[in-house]
């Protein structure tokens, strides 16, 4: 090799000891005659030292050094002069007094500085990605997504699982997104369909026979790109035969948290994983996917306010709807234009508003409050023991602030559960070293598409119903509970499987509920229904999202920052140019005529 160890290698055994190293030019400095440089490799960084009286040639070379150059050094350790350590790097304490300097490769000035955290326009960090991953950060969430790799390899293997792929090339399955298109040159106007999961291929696998199988997947979903999602993304995909609900959420919750021990020793883990309906949760938090790290639980008020004279509240009782609310410590003295900010969030998401009643932080307690403590549209329409009645069912104190929403459920628990987060993010209070995870189980098995007039799945058409439930498939569709769980991180779904319906009957019956005909079935799942009548395991499986477990493990607030090379939030591909025009030739060959305008490359 061009180098006999690496910086972090760098220690006080190796004092006196000559070393050759390679890598970057993280930074130079001059004094005087002696020339520092900070030299980078993977593994850290170490000061090079040049001295004129040591090797006049090699510092001359030392003076046309550059940021990013790549150079290989020879040169002795040794301790740092009294006084100029620096505690920042592990090396800190050693510098190399270099006597050898090959220039290995000149740089270009980078386009934004490699050794400094400043922020950095994404989109040209991402033009320059292999420079961006160049940076500390960086290189510190590559090497985490890596060892989180690596983690759930050994734990799944070491648990009997086994590793199979399956093809990128294949047939529509769904689950929910746009498909990516792929044509065929071999049969015209025929295409292929990049795998949304491998759910169908690993259902599958346990017709053949394989018990457990697992993969870390690529997935493709045309759909709109977001701070926690990629048109492309990887899963952690497995599946088992011979197992039920219990088995699959022990697994992973064993998984995750001796990955979380061992990746995150400093973080806090609430353990045992919190669990929830999905009733549950959409009752007390508005949400299919609640951030447990904070309260701010939501509370049912309708009783309190019955008979109401206040419009907002009466209406909304009236047309069968509640009334909901959460209470925000010591946000009573909040401004008009704060509660402003309030109201324009609810109305955001299509809400009338969000009422607001502040109340004064000057009594005590809630007992001692007198209306002349409480600020709102609607105190005139409310008397001092609705209020108090209010506070104490919510949980407030004098000081608070109180949010509630009138409505539908659906519109209540969509208000609130953006008012909850945006209020955690204002006052802190999610601790950003805690991970609390939380399995969601008991959703529906559908929904109604109201724009379509059909039955569509809360989560895939291979999700099993409960055993009581069956019967309900074609009577009461909306009141089927699905064998389905959700695994939520610090309010992130990372997480989704279940256990799948294994007899063809029962999936016939699913199919023909979400309006497929027969001819629709056998055409576009004819391979898994006759895969089936050869005799299906019971079995299950999830697929963890790898990019959202890997961002919040790494602290980023995007997927961006723990995929190597990701879209931007246009979904371009801005270090290749991707996607991009193709040849006249391309397209014949393909059978493709494009029929909108600049179509062609050059054009
Ligand atoms: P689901 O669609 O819930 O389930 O996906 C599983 C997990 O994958 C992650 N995820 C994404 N991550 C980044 N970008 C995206 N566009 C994206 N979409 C999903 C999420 C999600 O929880 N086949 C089923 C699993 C099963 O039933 O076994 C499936 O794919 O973290």
């Amino acid at each position: 090799m061009l180098k006999d160890c690496n910086i972090s290698e760098i220690n006080r055994n190796l004092l006196s000891r000559t070393v050759t190293l390679a890598g970057w030019v993280d930074r130079r400095r001059d004094h005087g005659h002696l020339i520092f440089i900070d030299l980078r490799d993977r593994s850290g960084v170490v000061q090079l030292a040049f001295n004129p009286e040591v090797a006049a040639g090699t510092h001359e070379t030392a003076n046309s050094l550059r940021n990013e150059y790549i150079i290989q050094v020879t040169g002795v350790v040794s301790r740092r002069p009294a006084g100029t350590e620096n505690p920042k790097l592990l090396t800190g304490d050693f510098e190399i007094a270099v006597n050898r300097l090959t220039i290995l490769s000149a740089a270009k000035t980078p386009p934004f500085y490699i050794n400094e955290e400043a922020e950095v326009d994404e989109n040209v960090r991402l033009r320059y990605r292999y420079l961006d991953l160049r940076r500390s950060r960086m290189r510190h969430n590559l090497m985490l997504r890596h060892q989180v790799i690596r983690y759930i390899r050994n734990h799944l293997e070491e648990r009997d699982f086994i590793d199979v792929e399956t093809p990128i090339l294949i047939k529509s399955t769904p689950e929910g997104a746009r498909d990516y298109l792929v044509p065929s040159r071999v049969y015209p106007g025929k295409f292929y369909a990049l795998p949304q999961s491998p759910q169908q291929m690993k259902q599958l696998l346990m017709v053949a026979g394989v018990e457990r199988y697992y993969q870390i997947a690529k997935c493709f979903r045309d759909e709109d790109t977001r701070a926690d999602r990629q048109p492309e993304f990887t899963q952690l995909d497995l599946e088992m035969s011979f197992i039920d609900e219990e088995d699959i959420l022990r697994l992973m919750e064993e998984l995750f948290t001796g990955l979380v021990e061992t990746l995150k020793p400093d973080f806090r883990l609430v353990k045992p994983f919190a669990r929830l309906t999905f009733t549950e949760a959409m009752e007390r938090f508005g949400s299919d996917k609640p951030d447990l790290r904070y309260g701010l639980e939501i509370k049912d008020v309708s009783s309190i306010l019955a008979g109401s004279e206040f419009g907002v509240f009466s209406s909304a009782i009236y047309a069968g709807g509640r009334v909901r609310g959460i209470a925000v410590p010591g946000c009573g003295g909040y401004s008009r234009r704060e509660l402003n900010e309030l109201n324009d969030i609810a109305r955001s998401i299509g809400a009338g508003g969000v009422v607001t009643v502040s109340l004064d932080s000057s009594p005590a307690t809630i007992e001692e409050i007198e209306m002349q403590d409480v600020h709102s549209i609607a105190a005139k329409y409310l008397n001092i023991e609705q209020v108090k009645a209010i506070a104490k069912k919510l949980d407030a104190r004098p000081g608070d602030l109180i949010l509630l929403a009138a409505g539908k459920d659906s519109l209540t628990s969509a208000v609130l559960d953006k008012l909850r987060r945006e209020m955690a993010l204002r006052l802190q209070l999610a601790d950003s070293k805690m991970f609390h995870f939380c399995y969601v189980t008991g959703f529906p098995l559908f929904y109604r598409d109201e724009a379509n007039s059909r039955w569509d799945s809360v989560h895939h058409p291979f999700t099993s119903p409960c055993e009581e439930d069956k019967h309900r498939i074609e009577s009461e569709p909306d009141k089927v509970t699905s064998r389905a769980y959700d695994l939520v991180l610090n309010g992130f779904e990372i997480a989704g499987g279940s256990i799948r319906i294994h007899e063809p009957d029962l999936q016939r019956k699913v199919f023909r509920l979400l309006a497929y005909t027969d001819e629709q079935i056998e055409e576009r799942f004819g391979h898994m229904m006759e895969a089936f009548s050869y005799g299906a395991p019971p079995h299950g499986g999830i697929a963890a999202g790898i990019d959202r477990l890997v961002m919040l493990l790494a602290g980023e607030s995007s997927i961006r920052e723990v995929i190597p090379f990701p879209k931007n939030q246009n979904a371009q591909d801005l270090t290749f140019g991707a996607p991009d025009y193709v040849s006249a030739e391309q397209l014949d060959e393909l059978h493709i005529c494009i029929n909108s305008e600049n179509k062609l490359k050059g054009k």
